[in-house]
């Protein structure tokens, strides 16, 4: 059955229903499928018949999961991960042959980065970033051996946005592979296939099961590259639990609701902190004073819920906000139904130099806040009493 709105489609989807007649669908923790006898067994191996055959391949809860994710981003097929990073491991690992050259934009999650500068070039693969706020350069840095092109839009944590049309152009007329981790925008903000990507990997963990419950990753895109990235990966074996993908597939009934929220509470905590005198400087895409403010609105239905704020200071003006907050956590994850608050400079980008860090819109001093779903004015009162604290 087809859905006249994604929104439906993401609650209504379900695995067939078993003899027992459940309203909500079973958890299959099974690691294999029986067979009725020796010919359906053999034919199901011989890829003439589709059917489960253990769950390393394929199981129903993440079938029922990546249906959803492909209705929700327009997608012909997809694959499920346990966790974001393995999506995009295989993503690569599986399209990518020795030799072969990345362009990649430099705003990415670090453990992506790593992967690039690190493990890649033990398979002699190679990478060039570009700069987001230069992207008329991209061209002028493909090679002959380039295969992919790989953004994050809004990127971490500055909130910088790419221009996914122009980026999903040239692309094609380069006959690469445009491949987007869309975990910050989620598809209910932001579909980049309408764009021209040919990839979206999702780490689930974030917004798409929403409660910092599971870990979960998706890689949806047209089917014969999926088809390849699957073949590697039931091979190798980065299996989502079923568990974990009942999980996600539940949250994901709420996503358009969770998501909206989020928003709303982002754009509000944004334009509060905007008039706040300890406060720097706001970045929030939906804000008319981000420089990619109409780019912004152009691809994506709402902000997100990632705010980042300047102080005024340095690290350790950074460090005492973080140890003045009362009620919002202090964690590494985002896209929780709690507002979570991270100082990226002694953290996650501590390794970095800080001229390194500048380059990727990374001050001493910035805050980086994952609103949750608290009510506005709980969340408004703890960031400004911690801020209130501030020499
Ligand atoms: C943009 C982005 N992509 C990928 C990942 C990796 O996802 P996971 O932690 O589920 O492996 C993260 C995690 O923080 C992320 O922020």
């Amino acid at each position: 059955m087809s859905y006249k709105n994604p929104e439906t489609a993401a609650i209504r989807i379900q695995t067939e229903r078993s003899h027992n007649q459940e309203h909500s669908a079973p958890v299959y923790l099974t690691s294999s499928f029986v067979f009725d006898d020796a010919e359906e067994m053999r034919a199901t191996f011989a890829e003439e018949k589709q059917r489960n055959i253990y769950s390393r391949y394929t199981n129903p809860n993440c079938a029922e999961l990546v249906e959803k994710v492909c209705v929700l981003e327009g997608a012909e097929a997809g694959t499920s991960f346990a966790t974001g990073m393995s999506a995009i491991f295989s993503t690569f690992a599986a399209l990518l042959d020795a030799g072969d050259h990345v362009l990649s934009a430099r705003s990415i999650f670090g453990n992506t980065h790593t992967l690039f500068q690190k493990y890649f070039p033990k398979w002699d693969i190679s990478h060039t970033y570009f700069d987001v706020h230069n992207l008329d350069s991209v061209a002028s840095l493909i090679q002959p051996t380039t295969k992919i092109i790989y953004v994050e839009s809004p990127t971490n944590p500055a909130t910088d946005i790419l221009d996914l049309e122009f980026l999903g152009t040239l692309s094609r007329k380069h006959n690469l592979i445009f491949i987007v981790d869309n975990c910050f925008a989620t598809p209910y903000l932001q579909q980049p296939i309408k764009y021209g990507a040919d990839l979206v990997i999702h780490s689930a963990t974030k917004l798409l099961d929403g409660q910092g419950r599971t870990m979960g990753g998706i890689t949806v895109g047209s089917e014969n590259l999926i088809d390849t990235i699957y073949r590697f990966a039931r091979i190798t074996g980065p299996s989502l639990s079923p568990f974990n993908a009942w999980t996600i597939s539940k949250s994901i009934e709420t996503l358009a609701v969770r998501v909206d929220r989020h928003c709303d509470n982002a754009l509000q905590l944004a334009k509060t902190l905007e008039a706040h005198p300890k406060v720097k400087k706001v970045r929030y895409p939906f804000l008319p004073s981000h420089p990619q403010y109409e780019l912004a609105k152009k691809q994506m239905k709402a902000g997100g819920n990632i705010v980042t704020i300047q102080l005024d200071g340095d690290v350790t003006t950074g460090r005492n906000f973080l140890n003045a907050i009362q009620m919002c956590s202090l964690t590494a994850n985002l896209g929780d139904s709690r507002t979570i608050v991270s100082h990226p400079a002694s953290t996650t980008h501590a390794k970095l130099h800080p001229e390194e860090r500048a380059q990727v819109g990374i001050a001493d001093s910035l805050i980086r806040i994952s609103v949750g779903l608290e009510h506005i004015e709980d969340i408004q009162q703890d960031i400004i009493q911690a801020l209130d604290t501030l020499k």
